[in-house]
């Protein structure tokens, strides 16, 4: 889950991979690193923290070769520290070595070339890759590394240098993702998209077991069986503006903003004359229609969309689903086998227990669809069939835009599957009906949260206040049921990603059974409480929350007026739409309220402590 970017042309190599960094971090930053290729000699400075230590280190004293490999961290192996940052130096300093993934066999390789009289100084898996492929050199980089790839084992994206061989970089893939970018006189390796894109559009999604060896004039792919591969070159439709902050404090905000937009687009793409079409989607509908049963697997928030999509689909096809998180499914054996359709959700579209989960209901004869927002990603390429989710690229570390344009997406599957099952006509264009309106009104429902001094805001404020006046024993209750259930789920991961805050995410019957221990005065309970068949219910949960002394914030149906009853503290409306697509907008305001209270206590709200983007380790 680090970000790895390599670079040869005839420009600064270390300005273009600083940049590049800049847009990588996301995947990582507890320590960052650069080596570049200067006169027959190799410069390598690594720092822990955040890349601006390296960047300032670097104003000090620049570098100035036009070939090098730059590296942001998210620790696995070894603490983050100046030691266990990449680049890694081979023993005799003539190699360096950037690396994303886990070496699972790492121990035995360092044993055998400690034995051969390497020295480790790290404590890192990645360091033996640098070792390797040094003890396989002799006087060809690629083949070095051809060498060194058959020894590991695990998952790798990784870029070589070495000093003899001035403005080439060998890189290569398995199960982590690497592009190479195909400029003008200069070529790229790169982790993700954002780190090249000001550079060139022209893009190769490089497969597993691939290498590739660059240099300013020339870019070769070879495939695992050293064969020269022939692999397409892809053109990126999207801008780099549009992975920049616009004007906003903080990618989380600016993509909380995007989300009516995203929706609009998602729908507008996927609707011919009012029918869903899924242009990109190899499996057939036919197909489909024979399906008995549908098993879907994610992790995190994704996880909660497709927990959200078994409400929709089973209520709108009749289709029974069970929902998994990856780690769990792939693990124990799943009962699914070729009438199971696997829907695996994934933003990344690289997350190794989805990936694996993914591997493991193919090789039971289930076919699976992805839901995933990057392109040419490894379980984009891995499914049967794709629905991309098109959200743009996400930066902030803590997700919204790609969650709700996961549910988006679910939606227009659910109505796909519906009519692939049989649905009346006029059921569908019922639900297709409703979904039109769901931008314009995420739209209207954000437009009162625009200011700084927003409601949201100020119940945030009033929050840190609170906890502070109350020795930091408050935490946040989320409780929904339903199709909101979810919600809660996910209020709760967003509030604890990025404000380190204790907050838990139930359905709200299970109140009486645990939960319901925890209400005193502490608690800020968030209560989803919209129009719907379990509104009553909620009311009730209210009234309990409030006899013993809770705090509630309610999230309601406009012009609801029974709430103000509960004395609820605080009451933020979502516009009234069918239940089943309250989802889409009540997740909104549990952003928001997330955002603001990481805000109120000056946290690092696009990177906070631990995480990383895409996680690409089990
Ligand atoms: C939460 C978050 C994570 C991801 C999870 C899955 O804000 O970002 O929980 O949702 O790591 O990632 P993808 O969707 O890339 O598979």
């Amino acid at each position: 889950m680090c970000g790895i970017i390599g670079y040869a042309g005839k420009k600064n190599a270390e300005k273009i991979i600083i940049k590049g960094l800049s847009r990588l971090e996301y995947r990582g930053y507890d320590s960052a690193g650069i080596a570049v290729l200067e006169k027959g000699d190799l410069h390598i400075r690594k720092k822990q923290g955040k890349l601006s230590v390296l960047a300032d280190e670097l104003k000090r004293a620049p570098l100035k070769g036009v070939t090098g490999i730059g590296h942001t961290r998210w620790a696995t192996h070894g603490i983050p520290s100046d030691i266990n940052a990449h680049p890694h130096p081979s023993g005799s300093e003539d190699i360096a070595v950037v690396h994303n993934g886990i070496i699972e066999n790492y121990r035995e390789i360092k044993k055998h070339l400690q034995n051969k009289g390497y020295l480790f100084r790290s404590d890192t898996d990645s360091e033996v890759i640098a070792h390797l492929v040094s003890d396989n050199y002799k006087g060809d980089l690629y083949l070095a590394v051809k060498g060194a790839v058959k020894k590991i084992r695990g998952s790798y994206a990784f870029a070589v240098v070495h000093r003899d061989e001035p403005g080439r970089i060998v890189g290569s893939r398995m199960d982590a993702p690497l592009i190479a970018g195909v400029g003008k006189g200069e070529n790229f390796v790169a982790s993700d998209i954002p780190a090249i894109l000001d550079h060139t559009k022209k893009v190769i999604y490089l497969e597993n077991g691939d290498i590739v060896d660059l240099s300013s004039q020339d870019l070769k792919v070879f495939d695992r069986t050293g064969r020269k591969a022939r692999r397409k070159k892809d053109t990126i439709t999207w801008d780099i503006s549009q992975a920049e902050k616009k004007g906003y404090k903080h990618f989380m905000l600016k993509e909380i903003f995007e989300q009516p937009d995203v929706m609009r687009d998602i729908i507008n793409t996927r609707l011919k004359k009012e029918k869903v079409v899924f242009q990109e989607l190899s499996i057939k509908k036919k197909d489909l229609a024979k399906i008995k049963n549908i098993a879907i697997v994610a992790c995190g928030t994704a996880y909660h969309a497709g927990l959200t999509a078994k409400y929709m689909i089973e209520k709108h096809t009749g289709i029974p689903v069970w929902v998994d998180t990856s780690s769990e499914f792939r693990y124990r054996d799943p009962l699914v086998d070729k009438k199971t359709l696997t829907v695996v959700i994934s933003q990344s579209g690289e997350t190794a227990d989805t990936l694996a989960a993914l591997r493991e209901a193919r090789k039971k004869g289930s076919s699976v669809l992805a839901v995933c927002n990057v392109v040419g990603s490894s379980i984009a390429r891995e499914s049967d069939g794709v629905v991309y989710t098109h959200a743009g690229p996400e930066i902030a570390v803590a997700s919204t835009k790609a969650y709700v344009a996961q549910l988006t997406s679910l939606y227009l599957l659910t109505i796909y599957l519906a009519e692939a099952k049989g649905a009346k006509k006029a059921d569908t264009d019922a639900l297709v009906k409703q979904l039109k309106k769901l931008p314009a009104e995420a739209d209207r429902l954000l437009d009162g949260y625009r200011s700084k001094k927003n409601p949201i805001a100020k119940y945030a404020e009033e929050f840190h206040k609170y906890y502070l006046a109350r020795h930091n024993k408050s935490c946040f209750l989320y409780l929904a049921r339903n199709i909101n259930f979810p919600n809660a789920l996910e209020g709760a991961l967003k509030l604890k990603e990025i404000s380190y805050i204790s907050a838990e995410g139930y359905p709200a019957g299970e109140m009486k059974h645990g939960p319901i221990a925890l209400i005193d005065e502490n608690p800020w309970v968030v209560c989803i409480a919209v129009r719907s068949a379990t509104y009553e219910k909620m009311i009730s949960n209210i009234q309990e929350i409030r006899a013993r002394g809770g705090i509630v914030i309610a999230i309601v149906s406009e012009g609801d007026r029974e709430i103000k009853g509960t004395k609820a503290k605080y009451v933020i409306e979502i516009p009234d739409v069918p239940e089943v697509f309250s989802p889409a907008l009540v997740v909104i305001p549990l952003q928001l309220l997330a955002y603001y209270v990481a805000a109120e206590f000056g946290y690092d709200i696009d990177q906070p402590r631990n995480l990383a983007k895409s996680v690409t380790v089990e």
